[in-house]
């Protein structure tokens, strides 16, 4: 039933150049929204290659595009950390994160689950959460999600129904 619901809202978070971005900052572009951290060891780079490929194999449509990874991670996702970690996957993939509270706010607007999961006999923790990657159109309205393991030809096939004719 939670796909009945209006998915997507503000979120005021911080780039992984240290710069403060908004929702409305992204008005105009499509974005391909995923929620994860870059700890994560499968789910989350998979998904985020699949986007990247996306991105490309979309070619000129794909200028269109903006990806963006936001982290439920904010105790370790620090901006620093989201620099070394996004260019791997492309490099106009955006890392955002902020404090617990911003991060909350940016993933229960989503409809994202995440929680902090310690690791047995350990101080270490990891993070289980959603992976759904999500689009939302120029007018900043939400217009769909993805369901993890999405490959990019599929991610490829329905964005081509979204975006402009050439
Ligand atoms: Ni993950």
């Amino acid at each position: 039933m939670w796909n009945r619901e209006p998915v997507g809202g503000p979120f005021a978070l911080t780039d992984h150049t240290g710069q403060t971005r908004t929702d409305a900052d992204f008005r105009g572009q499509f974005l391909l929204i995923y929620f994860g951290f870059t700890y994560c060891p499968d789910i989350c780079p998979t998904d985020l290659q699949a986007m990247a490929q996306a991105v490309d194999q979309l070619g000129p449509a794909g200028e269109l595009v903006q990806p963006l990874f936001i982290s439920v991670d904010p105790e370790r996702d620090t901006a620093e950390q989201l620099a070394q970690y996004v260019p791997s996957f492309h490099p106009r993939l955006i890392g955002l994160t902020g404090d617990t509270e911003a991060i909350r706010q940016a993933a229960d607007a989503y409809k994202v689950y995440y929680a902090k999961v310690p690791r047995p006999g350990s101080s270490e923790f990891t993070i289980e959460h959603t992976g759904f990657v999500y689009l939302v159109g120029p007018d900043g309205r939400y217009r769909g999600f993805f369901p993890p393991g999405t490959s990019a030809e599929r991610l490829v096939h329905v964005l081509k129904q979204h975006l402009p004719r050439p």
